[in-house]
């Protein structure tokens, strides 16, 4: 197909709800490594993969070796037959979870998914209802996920189900409370307590969050925040789910998940994306006490499956035998250093935030009002693309550039990202004088 029956047959044959990125949907045709290419053979540096979602790189030859073996071997059993990939890599998980406590998991094929086996896991566990989520939060796109999801844009479809209550994030650029971090002590995770008190039955079945906020804008807490809402939580009889869609494998730096950087010990974690660096997956992984308690049977026909089982095995693998978690520490330092010196170049940039690989840039109108500026981001979005270089967009407002490289990628990758990125900041920066200039 050409470009433009391409293009047509998306326009007359996808749910309109389906929505591209840029004025012109970029069409892409290919991908290896760090580089992505569309139709016309144009290459992109892509700092974004996909959505958070290239570990270990486009079409990694280590991982699709073991995949193209696994294919024409056994590609299909469904949960119903046990088969060799999906026990060997429950097995891998169970090595890896936090104190090694979170021993069994539930393959399904999304984020979505794994976070409403968790919902539902968490209240048969409990014998609770209610469920705790955040503000700007985002859990996946079914009705339950989507009751979850802290975020109006992502709510579609009117009603919500009802057990699902939002507490205050901890959006130190936004304080909700309009305080300042340190001097605020915290507050937005005290007010759990109360939040609980009077918003909920006071006996509630979990807390459900991302330690980073993903598509909110990598909206990073401070490192008291999750440990005293933890607290809080399993007072009420709660237990904690930690969405790691995002966050998940390595990408925060030295850790495998992220809510390790917090020091707190949940009891359900969730994930999908990266896991295998694209094949479609999600897990549950659950400590084994609360896993058991999902009573009786359920299928998943596609979750487990060889084929998806294997490459997630195979980039668990690849992450450790290149020290990938260590990579993502050093060259995600070397990378908001630069991204630092940035926010010292240019005023929109409002705040850089992240951790690891995972890195944001919040845009506003200016630094005194923090209006944000959802149209300098979709400049900046137009203009990288421009300068062919490919990242995420986010926050609730549109105003955040989400930065997510491939967790193999050096520090020349993100020299070249640098002078991309800075020209394109530069660019929109010049035109915005010249608007402002003409009025
Ligand atoms: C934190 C988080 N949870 C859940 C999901 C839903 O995952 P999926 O799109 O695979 O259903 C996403 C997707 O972006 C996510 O970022």
């Amino acid at each position: 197909m050409t470009k433009q029956e391409i293009l047509l047959a998306n326009q007359q044959h996808l749910f309109p709800s389906v929505f591209h990125y840029y004025k012109e949907p970029l069409v892409v045709a290919r991908a290896k490594n760090q580089f992505v290419y569309d139709i016309d053979g144009n290459q992109y540096l892509d700092f974004f993969g996909g959505i958070v979602t290239i570990s270990v790189g486009h079409c990694n030859e280590a991982v699709n070796a073991k995949v193209k073996r696994q294919v024409d071997t056994l590609e299909h059993v469904s949960t119903v037959f046990a088969n060799e990939p999906q026990a060997a890599l429950a097995k891998h998980l169970a090595g890896i979870t936090p104190s090694g406590k979170l021993t069994k998991s539930f393959f399904t094929n999304s984020g979505t998914e794994a976070n409403e086996t968790a919902i539902l896991t968490a209240r048969c566990y409990t014998g609770s209802h209610e469920i705790v989520a955040l503000r700007h939060s985002y859990h996946g796109r079914s009705s339950t996920a989507m009751a979850a999801t802290g975020n109006a844009a992502w709510r579609l479809g009117g009603a919500a189900p009802s057990g699902f209550v939002h507490a205050i994030n901890a959006y130190c650029y936004r304080c909700p409370l309009g305080l300042t971090y340190p001097s605020c002590n915290v507050r937005c995770a005290r007010d759990m307590e109360e939040m609980i008190k009077t918003c909920t039955s006071g006996r509630i079945a979990g807390f459900i969050a991302e330690p980073i906020q993903g598509i909110g804008g990598f909206i990073t807490p401070p490192k008291e925040y999750f440990e005293i809402v933890a607290g809080i939580v399993r007072k009420f009889g709660g237990i904690y789910i930690s969405d790691e869609v995002q966050t998940g494998w390595g990408r925060t730096g030295g850790k495998w998940f992220g809510i390790e950087q917090y020091g707190v010990e949940p009891d359900i974690i969730t994930s999908a994306k990266g896991l295998a660096n694209g094949l479609p997956i999600g897990v549950t992984i659950a400590k084994p006490e609360v896993a058991d308690a999902l009573k009786g049977s359920t299928i998943s026909t596609f979750g487990g499956n060889p084929v998806t089982a294997t490459a997630a095995k195979a980039v668990l693998e690849f992450i450790e035998e290149n020290h990938l978690m260590i990579n993502a520490a050093e060259t995600g330092a070397y990378l908001r250093a630069k991204l630092d010196e940035m926010k010292a170049k240019f005023p929109i940039v409002g705040d850089v935030r992240g951790m690891g690989l995972l890195q944001a840039i919040e845009l506003v109108e200016d630094r005194e009002s923090k209006t944000p500026s959802p149209a300098a981001t979709n400049a900046m979005l137009e203009a990288t693309r421009e300068n062919r270089l490919l990242i995420g967009k986010g926050g609730t407002w549109g105003n955040c550039l989400r930065i997510s490289p491939p967790l193999n990628i050096s520090k020349s990758d993100v020299d070249d990202f640098a002078l991309r990125l800075e020209a394109s900041l530069q660019r929109v920066m010049e035109s915005r004088m010249a608007g402002a200039a003409a009025r």
